[in-house]
């Protein structure tokens, strides 16, 4: 993979590092399209039970690569909004939890991928933002969906309009991301909660981040059908069993891999 490092760990957790420092993680054609084949081999790797994204140097990712957009006419920008879309979508319907590890510079699509994942955490530097009005474009990669869903919409339109960069703190406090960590300490944070969450059966967070998602995607009365489904279908696992009967007998559970 030339933009790309996956390292798999033994404890289930899988950790996807974005290598394209020299432009600070930029995402180009390229880059998106090795993303995308590497997440159909992620989908389909059982010893990933949770995967974490990172990137490498001082960004997370700075953004879609502007020299490459500057040119573009109407259906080249189009196709490529599509390709970050059908990516970020691919990302987003991983059945294993995926945690963005937002080491620096998370902006424009940056922000997009991170968004993309199920949880956010992200070092006490990072600095994040939707830039594109200042460019003269609107996001494409899924900001104006995506981030009104997570933080309301006068908030996401506050960052949309302005195309403010905000800090960490700022972020935490709106719910952009979970958790802050020190710099250097980042990286062994967000490995420690995907590890945590590794443990846990990996049947039961499929059915679980299947749950929740669609379920915001649809009225509540649905949602909540939904839910009755997956929680019935919980117990055609061994791992339902396995967990109850290990509470039963005051013990740890041990669960199948999957
Ligand atoms: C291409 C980029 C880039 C980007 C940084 N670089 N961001 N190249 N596209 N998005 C390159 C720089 O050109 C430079 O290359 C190198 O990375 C280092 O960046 P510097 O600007 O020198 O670093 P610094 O002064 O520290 O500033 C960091 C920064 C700034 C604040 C993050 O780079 C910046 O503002 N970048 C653009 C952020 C942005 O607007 N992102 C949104 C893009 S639009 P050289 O060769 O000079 O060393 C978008 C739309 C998504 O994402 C949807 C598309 C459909």
């Amino acid at each position: 993979m030339d933009f790309l490092r996956l390292d798999i760990q033994d404890n289930g957790v899988g950790l996807l590092t974005i290598e394209r420092p020299e432009a600070l993680n930029a995402l180009n054609e390229a880059l998106l399209l090795e993303l995308e084949e590497c997440l159909t081999e992620i989908s389909k790797e059982s010893r990933i039970k949770v995967l974490v994204i990172t990137g490498s140097g001082r960004a997370f990712v700075a953004g879609a690569d502007i020299a490459v957009m500057h040119p573009m006419g109407e259906e080249q920008a189009k196709v490529f909004s599509l390709l970050g879309q059908r990516t970020f979508n691919q990302l987003s319907n991983l059945p294993q939890p995926t945690i963005a590890a937002i080491n620096g510079y998370a902006l424009g699509g940056g922000l997009e991928l991170a968004l993309a994942c199920d949880l956010r955490v992200a070092s006490e530097k990072a600095k994040l933002g939707q830039p594109e009005i200042g460019l003269g474009i609107i996001p494409g990669f899924g900001a104006t969906q995506r981030l009104p869903r997570l933080i309301g919409t006068a908030r996401a339109k506050e960052l949309l309009f302005t195309g403010a960069t905000i800090s960490a703190q700022e972020a935490l406090a709106l719910g952009l991301v979970n958790r802050l960590f020190a710099p250097d300490e980042l990286l062994e944070g967000a490995l420690a909660l995907a590890a945590d969450i590794a443990q846990k059966s990996a049947v039961i967070l499929r059915y679980l981040k299947t749950a929740v998602d669609q379920g915001v995607a649809t009225s509540l009365a649905e949602g909540l059908a939904i839910e009755a489904q997956y929680f019935g279908v919980c117990f055609t696992t061994y791992d339902q069993k396995e967990g109850m009967g290990a509470f039963l007998e005051k013990r740890s559970p041990r669960f199948r891999d999957c």
